[in-house]
Formats: C-alpha cells, structure tokens, sequence
C-alpha cells in the first residue's frame, strides 16, 4: 500500500489567529458578515455531508450524474496523471472521476477541514490501495504551494463551491488557479446554474432543519475556539434569492435583542431584534459568465457538460 501523506500548511495557532480577525473585522462591520470556511469543523464538515444527501439539495446528485456520464471524456481530455482537487471534503463524487483516470495516478486532496481529509483517505486506499494520496491542510483562497507529483495535472473544483466566494475573491482566486497550471494541466469547475428561485430557496432550507443546523454550527465554532457565549438557539436560519446578484444568501437573524460576548477579543458584540449576520453566498451561473470569468484569468473554456435536467455545469478550461 502506498504511504498516506497529509501537509499542514496550517500552523494550528494560525487557524485561530485567523478566526480572531475575521470575527473582529466581520462582526464589527455593517451589515455583519463571517467567511464561510468556519462552517467546516469536524460536526460543520459531518453535517454537509448530510445536506448532500437530503432530497432538497440537488446540485450532488446533478454533479454526480455529469460525472458518471462524462468521466472518460474528462479522463481523455486531461490525459491526467495528477488530481488535484480543491474543497475536496469527502471525495465521495471524485472516486468516479478517480477511477477513470489511469494509473499509476497522484491525487492531492486540499481542504480546511483535516477530519475530512482523513476520512476520506481511508476510504479511496481501502478501493484503489495504490493510489498516491497527498493531503494538503490549506486554505485554498490562500494561494498553496502544490506537492512534486507527475503531470499533466487536473485541478479540479467541484460542489459549486465557487460559488461561496464573492466576486473580487473569484478573480483573485481563479488568477491563483491559473498560477498553479503548466502547458498541458487542465482545470475542472462546478458550477450550479441559475434556475427556479423556489428550487434554489429550498436546496438552502430544508424541511428536515439540517442546513438551518449547518449554517448555526458557525456559532458552535465561536463558542468552542473564542469562547462566546454565541447559542445557536438565540437565532433563526435564513436563506434568501438575490435575484440581482443571482445568488443565495444565508443568513443568520437574532430572535431577540442580545449581546454576543467574545471575552477573549475583549468585544461585545450587540445584535438588535431580527439583526442578521451574513455567514455564506451561493452564486449561481450562466455558461457566458463562467465563460468569461475563466477568460479574465487567462482560462480558456474548452467543454461544458450538464446534467440532463439543466441544473448543474461541468467546464473545463485550459491555460490559454
Ligand atoms: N467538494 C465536495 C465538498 C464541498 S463543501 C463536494 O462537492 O461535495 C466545501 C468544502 O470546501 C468543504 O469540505 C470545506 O471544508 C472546504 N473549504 C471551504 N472553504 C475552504 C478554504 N478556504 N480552503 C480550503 N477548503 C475550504
Ligand atoms: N458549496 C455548497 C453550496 O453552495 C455549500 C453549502 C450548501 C452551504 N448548503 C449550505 C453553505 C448551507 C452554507 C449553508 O451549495
């Protein structure tokens, strides 16, 4: 069996130190907002899975279905020897474009979350053992330094979960893309597509509470890492379509008027009644912006795929 190695390009302490300045910058602003990667502990990363499973929550089964159907046109496209993927989470929808991809092959897993990594580690070396798994620890908005693997590479970012960046964070974030591509490497990107509203409204709040108890985990993490006294019962999940900004926006919405106190931070932080917090965006797409959004970054869009209902979109772009 090949050995598994796991990078952490993040010191613990950085985490936390991070955490403190985003909760300083973001809880002070007006309106308050949080960054979406402080969703992700153990429970926040063992909770989406939950949501991709739910009947509401479509873009997974989409993905998945683009992915079974088109894995061998993506695996000749590429000619990859080296899978990158960021966000990679549990890799569960991967393994269909892993096991089209021949060997000997590297895969490169980057997330926030290291119980994520892990876990799925342990489930692709249990079905392919000779499978060279490189995990990275790492913030991918962060700009990461990727590990001596054989080319060409794919960079793949699946979920939709460009998406959750807002739109400055996406240039910066596909020009880093680009940096990380060779003559010959390929990029694949998710993107879930603008449809029905009240389709979109439901896959962000469900009727079974496991998004309304995902997007709250956010105030977990601030209890447990800062010591806030933040009770995910003082609030109600929200989810809202921005049909200008063609996105979804979480939120959340104090049920009463209350102070959050972060002892640590030497701050207290007052919320009025009905107050909200914007912790996450979701963007959805049209193939001419995922088109042209590539293009600014020097990405040139050589396939697009969906899923046979239209939700979904696969592309893959090639340096220019
Ligand atoms: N790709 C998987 C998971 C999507 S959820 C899927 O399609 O189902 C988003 C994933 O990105 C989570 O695993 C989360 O931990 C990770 N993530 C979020 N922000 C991140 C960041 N800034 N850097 C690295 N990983 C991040
Ligand atoms: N990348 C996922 C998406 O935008 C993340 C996500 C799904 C999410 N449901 C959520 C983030 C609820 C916050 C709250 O679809």
């Amino acid at each position: 069996m090949s050995p598994f190695v796991l990078t952490r390009t993040l010191p613990e302490d950085a985490t936390g130190a991070a955490l403190r300045a985003d909760v300083r910058e973001g809880l002070t602003a007006v309106p308050k907002t949080l960054p979406p990667k402080w969703f992700y502990d153990a429970r926040g990363s063992a909770l989406f899975d939950e949501i991709t499973r739910l009947p509401e929550y479509y873009p997974t089964r989409a993905e998945r279905e683009i992915l079974l159907d088109r894995s061998a046109g993506i695996a000749a496209a590429s000619g990859a020897r080296t899978l990158v993927e960021l966000g990679s989470g549990s890799s569960d929808k991967t393994r269909h474009l892993l096991a089209a991809l021949a060997g000997p092959l590297s895969y490169v897993p980057v997330d926030v979350s290291e119980s994520a990594l892990t876990g799925a580690a342990r489930t692709l070396l249990a079905e392919r053992p000779e499978l060279e798994i490189h995990a990275l620890v790492a913030d991918f908005t962060a700009g990461i330094e990727l590990p001596v693997t054989p080319g060409p590479r794919l960079v793949a970012f699946l979920g939709g979960t460009i998406g959750n960046l807002l739109p400055d964070e996406r240039a910066r974030f596909l020009a880093s893309v680009r940096a990380l591509l060779a003559p010959g490497d390929t990029f694949l990107l998710g993107t879930d597509l603008v449809k029905d509203p009240a389709v979109l409204v439901r896959a962000y709040d469900d009727a079974a509470g496991v998004t309304a108890d995902f997007n709250k985990n956010v105030l977990r993490v601030l209890a447990r890492e800062l010591d806030a006294d933040a009770d995910p019962d003082d609030f109600d999940h929200v989810a809202l379509w921005d049909p200008d900004r063609e996105w979804i926006e979480m939120r959340l919405r104090a049920r009463s008027a209350l102070t959050v106190k972060f002892p640590e931070l030497g701050i207290a932080v007052p919320f009025d009644a009905g107050e909200e917090v914007r912790t996450e965006v979701s963007a959805k797409f049209r193939r001419e912006g995922v088109r042209d959004e590539l293009a600014a970054a020097g990405l040139r869009l050589t396939h697009w795929w969906t899923d046979r209902a239209g939700r979904f979109a696969l592309s893959l772009s090639a340096p220019d």
